[in-house]
């Protein structure tokens, strides 16, 4: 009988995980490495959100709470949703756990069967695949490609819908692209889940409050109220406003899966950490003055990156409207051998011989099901982000 369970073995273990920790070792090493894996801002978390923690702590607050959230918190998520999506949400339709990575995963826990499908458009979050794996269901990847802005188009979304399909995971601006969805676009794929009415939607806004120049973020059952009892809402407060440690996220949807999600919850985590649930909560009912200079600086990093990416031979780098990475393509290199001597056969070996030969850690694209591409974080210090993109064009430079 084997000791690990057959589940597990389908699933694999975060790629974005193992490249900050290759690089972090190859660092402790003492190799000149710049690091442009990580998913998290490198913004501290604002001082009135640090307050209301202390504050926290020292009023006690330090017991188990509600399963699925302090009920002060939920009040802060519905006036959120009101204020910033036009949605009106009650308290019982929400639900707070511990990242927006759990509030996910009890959705599928709670509502996958084998056999069930999720549609994922592709490249995406690596961990969508793997919770669905986790849950006993389907991941359906859909390849959006370079051509389309990496977005899924109306067309793609029928074509990929069976009797099985329960989800659609809708991730915008996405992780690993940037790649944000007008409400025209989002519309077009509305329209096709009205006439399915046995298909879900997950949707991931996680990254909703960094949007740039003219781009207006906009979610699903906003763009169409026809499919707000079969939507899951999901946000949280991990990049917006820095705080991917304290591990916050949250979810509006349908009663019934509410209370399907806090069962899960219930027997797994319990509450997310309730000094944490008092940062969220200032995180959301304080002042919001720090996300434009925060987007400020974003938009410089995102402009000097694909301008430099765009510079490197062999390299395509799309602008995109969000979030704080860039997917540039490398089919350009492909078949070339670098300086150093490695085939670059895939973008895995372009990422792998980067790494090795100019100390500079990104992530290979087919860990986000869309290759030959990387992904770049351009949340660190806009000198390290120049001496990596000069790193990157000498590379690049040097393959024949
Ligand atoms: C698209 C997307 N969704 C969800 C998450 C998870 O967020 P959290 O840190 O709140 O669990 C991430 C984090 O990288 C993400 O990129």
């Amino acid at each position: 009988m084997p000791f690990l369970s057959d589940t597990l073995s389908r699933v694999k273990p975060s790629p974005t995980i193992a490249v900050t920790n290759k690089a972090r070792e190859l660092k402790a090493a003492g190799k000149d490495v710049i690091g442009l894996g990580a998913g998290e801002p490198d913004f501290d978390t604002p001082q009135n959100i640090k307050d209301a923690a202390k504050a926290a702590i020292d009023a006690g607050e330090t017991k188990y709470t509600a399963v699925d959230g302090i009920p002060p918190l939920k009040d802060a998520i519905c006036a959120k949703l009101k204020r910033d999506n036009g949605l009106t949400y009650e308290p019982a339709q929400v639900s707070v756990g511990t990242g927006g990575k759990q509030i996910l995963y009890n959705a599928l826990m709670a509502t996958l069967n084998p056999g069930d499908e999720v549609i994922i458009p592709a490249p995406y979050w690596v961990s969508y695949p793997d919770m669905v794996l986790l849950a006993g269901g389907t991941p359906v990847a859909v390849e959006c490609g370079i051509e389309n802005s990496f977005k899924m188009t109306a067309e793609q979304l029928e074509a990929a819908i069976t009797p099985k399909t329960k989800w659609l995971i809708f991730n915008s601006p996405s992780n690993p692209t940037g790649a944000g969805y007008s409400w025209d676009e989002l519309k077009g794929l509305t329209e096709v889940l009205m006439r399915h009415p046995h298909v879900w939607v997950m949707t991931d806004d996680m990254y909703e409050h960094l949007v740039y120049d003219v781009f207006e973020f906009c979610t699903p059952a906003q763009v169409e109220p026809g499919l707000y009892d079969r939507t899951l809402t999901c946000n949280g407060v991990s990049k917006a406003y820095a705080m991917t440690g304290w591990r916050i996220g949250y979810a509006a949807g349908p009663v019934e899966l509410i209370a399907a999600m806090r069962k899960v919850q219930s027997q797994s985590t319990s509450n997310p950490c309730s000094v944490s649930q008092f940062a969220a909560l200032e995180a959301l009912n304080g002042p919001q003055d720090f996300l434009a200079p925060n987007n400020e600086t974003f938009v410089r990093r995102r402009n000097l990156v694909v301008e430099m990416l765009n510079a490197a031979e062999g390299i395509a780098c799309p602008t995109p409207e969000g979030a704080f990475y860039v997917y540039p393509s490398v089919a350009g290199c492909i078949g070339k051998t670098s300086a150093g001597g490695t085939v670059i056969a895939d973008d895995e070996a372009f990422a792998s011989a980067l790494l090795e030969e100019e100390g500079v850690a990104v992530v290979f694209g087919a860990a986000f099901g869309l290759s030959p591409n990387f992904r770049v974080s351009y949340a660190t210090s806009d000198e390290a982000l120049k001496e990596a993109c000069t790193r990157i064009q000498r590379f690049c430079a040097g393959l024949s």
